[in-house]
C-alpha cells in the first residue's frame, strides 16, 4: 500500500456560468468540504473561478485553473497568469490538456514553460499526457507519453517535483465513453512511474500522484483506482454533476 493521497480533480472545461458553478461548488462543499482523505479539486472556467473560490473558502476542496500563461504579467491579450491565480487562492492548474494541444496548438515546450511558471508561483501543475488513437494503434503510446512527460517536466527540480501531478489521459478515451481497460491504464501509469524514477529518483517518484483521465465514471472508477499506480482521476463529464463527482470522491476514499 502506498501513502500517496488520492486526487479527484474536476475539469469543468467550458461549462458552467458563474452562478451555475457556485451552485455546484456549494453541493460539493456541503458533502465533502470537511473530509481530508482525498485531495478534491475543482477547475472552473475563468469567469467562474473567483466566485467558486469564495464558496470553497474554509473547506478542504481546492481551486484549480484550466490553463495559465507562463509570464507573470504584460501584453498578452486574453491570458491569465500564475500570480493572478494565486491572488484568488487557486492551488492547482491543469496544463497541456489534449484539447489545449490539439485545438489551441500547445506544444511540449509551451507546456514546459507553463509548468515551470506554475511551480515558481506555488501552484501545483496537473501535467497532462496521452496518446491519440492513431498513436496507440501504431504502437507508439509509450514513446509519445515519454516525450510529452520528459519535455513537459524539463528543468523541474527534485524539490519542485513533489508538487507535480501527472495526468495520463488517452485522447481516444476523453469524452468518448471509451475508457481504457484497467490493464491499459496501469501499464502506462507504471511506465510513467518508471520515468519519474529516472528523472527525480525513486523516493520522489513514489510520492508523485499520477491521475487517470478519460471517461472515468462511478461505474469504472473503483477498478481503476484500485491499480497500484493510479492515484486518482481527472474528471470531465462526470464532474459537472454533484452526484457523480461525489461518488468518484467516495470511490477514491475507499
Ligand atoms: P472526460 O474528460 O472525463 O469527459 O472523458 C476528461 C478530461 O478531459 O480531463
Amino acid at each position: 500500500m502506498n501513502t500517496r493521497k488520492k486526487v479527484i480533480a474536476g475539469n469543468w472545461k467550458m461549462n458552467k456560468t458563474s452562478a451555475e458553478g457556485v451552485a455546484l461548488a456549494q453541493e460539493i462543499v456541503a458533502a465533502v468540504g470537511k473530509q481530508g482523505a482525498v485531495e478534491v479539486v475543482v477547475c472552473p472556467p475563468f469567469t467562474a473561478i473567483e466566485s467558486v473560490g469564495r464558496v470553497l473558502e474554509g473547506s478542504e476542496v481546492r481551486l484549480g485553473a484550466q490553463n495559465l500563461h507562463a509570464e507573470a504579467s504584460g501584453a498578452f491579450t486574453g491570458e491569465v497568469s500564475a500570480p493572478m491565480l494565486r491572488a484568488i487562492f487557486a492551488t492547482h492548474v491543469i496544463l497541456g490538456h489534449s484539447e489545449r494541444r490539439t485545438l489551441f496548438g500547445e506544444t511540449d515546450e509551451g507546456v514546459n514553460r507553463k509548468t515551470l511558471a506554475a511551480l515558481k508561483h506555488q501552484l501545483r501543475p496537473i501535467v497532462c499526457v496521452g496518446e491519440t488513437l492513431a498513436e496507440r494503434e501504431a504502437g507508439t503510446t509509450l514513446k509519445v507519453v515519454q516525450t510529452q512527460l520528459e519535455r513537459g517536466l524539463e528543468g523541474v527540480s527534485r524539490e519542485q517535483a513533489a508538487s507535480v501531478i501527472v495526468a495520463y489521459e488517452p485522447v481516444w478515451a476523453i469524452g468518448t465513453g471509451k475508457v481504457a481497460t484497467t490493464e491499459q491504464a496501469q501499464e502506462v501509469h507504471a511506465f510513467i512511474r518508471g520515468l519519474l524514477v529516472k528523472l527525480f529518483g525513486d523516493a520522489m517518484a513514489q510520492r508523485i500522484r499520477i491521475l487517470y483521465g478519460g471517461s472515468m465514471k462511478p461505474a469504472n472508477a473503483p477498478e481503476l483506482l484500485a491499480q497500484k499506480d493510479i492515484d486518482g482521476g481527472l474528471i470531465g463529464g462526470a464532474s459537472l454533476e454533484a452526484r457523480s463527482f461525489l461518488e468518484l470522491v467516495a470511490a477514491a476514499a475507499k
